[in-house]
């Protein structure tokens, strides 16, 4: 049996695999509603046999949106809406999970294939970014932000717990936390974003405490039984940024205010990526195994894997207990099938539903 397709237990939760669907913003909401596009794009993941679908980056505000078009769980209509969606993954044998997020100074941006820059500031669907400091991303994300208050910082806290309250309404049995790529939490953490000299700003305890105070307070009102996760931005690979020695000692606190497993992904909090070292298969694999061991936490990873082989190696490893999976899934929804195929022939149905397994079965 692959170390792939071995079940993954976290609180009450089971996972058939270790094969996550990485969130992936579609950019397809109106007024931050899932629509049927959402339904049939996650739902045909549930159906390609993944063990867990995570829904988008998710706005808690309407400023905390990425684009127009994302989708958001500040009111009572998108969490009906994303009800039927997660009703749908279960019936498949997939949990339901969700991210959500506040895009901080990389929101009011056009969607990738319109542009992918901040939308004008006279455009009629912009709208002011905010961030910890009026320091512009760069690139093709030029806006100032507005340096936000400490009754924004409260507002957007309670923002988090509002929307991880719907989020549990919607049927969701994962949360995860974004707390990487540049956006609000993690604009926190990095020295490259946050120049704030209160108690948000400057050391490291002051940098943290944006995000262990909301982990706290989504803590509060997210159920012991279902698993709490964060994805973060460990590193920036630029100069400047802050050592990896600190994000591994922010894990170590999230871990203590009741965090369950971290995703550990990049800190994109300059346009400048020249110096990662994305090469091929798990490059941050090293460092979600060094995380793993000196936390002694459960660690998920992305990028650049695609192929089944070297993903069961680095599960069997203990570099990694979770495949984020992005690209690839996005290609072919039945990945998960496929590297059953690869890797054992024997189990590869029992990732189907009947109306598709009975057939495959008699090729
Ligand atoms: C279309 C698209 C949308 C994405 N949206 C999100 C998102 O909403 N939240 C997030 O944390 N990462 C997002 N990502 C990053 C992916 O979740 C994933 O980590 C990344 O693509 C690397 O994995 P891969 O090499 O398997 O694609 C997105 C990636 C793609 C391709």
């Amino acid at each position: 049996m692959s170390h792939l397709f071995s079940e993954l237990s976290l609180k009450d939760v089971r996972l058939k695999n270790r094969i996550a669907v990485s969130p992936m913003c579609q950019y397809s909401a109106v007024d931050g509603l899932p629509s049927d596009w959402h339904l049939v794009h996650l739902g045909a993941r549930a159906i390609g046999g993944a063990g867990l679908i995570v829904a988008e980056a998710t706005a808690v505000s309407p400023d905390g949106r990425i684009t127009p078009g994302c989708t958001g769980l500040w009111n009572d209509a998108q969490a009906e809406a994303w009800r039927p969606i997660t009703r749908f993954i279960e019936a498949e044998g997939a949990v339901p999970g969700i991210q959500i997020a506040h895009a901080g100074r990389k929101a009011s941006a056009s969607r990738p294939w319109q542009g992918d820059a901040h939308l004008d500031p006279d455009h009629p669907e912009a709208w002011q970014p905010l961030a910890p400091s009026s320091l512009a991303f760069g690139g093709s994300l030029p806006r100032v932000p507005q340096a936000m208050t400490l009754q924004e910082i409260e507002r957007v806290r309670a923002d988090f717990v509002a929307s991880a309250r719907r989020a549990l309404d919607s049927g969701f049995k994962w949360l995860v936390l974004h707390f990487a790529h540049g956006y609000l939490a993690q604009s926190f953490f990095s020295p490259l974003a946050n120049q704030r000299t209160d108690e948000y700003g400057g050391s490291f305890e002051n940098r943290s405490r944006f995000i262990l105070e909301t982990l706290a307070a989504v803590r509060e009102v997210w159920p012991e039984q279902w698993p709490l996760t964060a994805r973060l931005g460990v590193l920036d690979y630029v100069p400047g940024e802050q050592p990896l020695e600190e994000s591994i000692e922010l894990v170590r606190r999230m871990q203590a205010g009741g965090l369950d497993l971290v995703d550990v992904s990049l800190g994109f909090n300059t346009p400048d990526v020249s110096r990662v070292p994305w090469g091929e298969h798990g490059f941050l694999a090293p460092i979600a195994a060094r995380i793993r061991r000196e936390v002694g936490i459960p660690t998920a990873m992305s990028w650049n894997i695609r192929e089944p082989r070297a993903a069961d190696a680095l599960i069997a490893g203990g570099e990694l207990d979770l495949l984020m999976l992005g690209k690839a899934i996005l290609g072919d929804p039945h990945w998960p099938y496929r590297a059953a195929l690869a890797l054992d022939r024997a189990a590869p149905y029992a990732l189907l539903s009947e109306q598709y397994a009975w057939w495959l079965k008699q090729q």
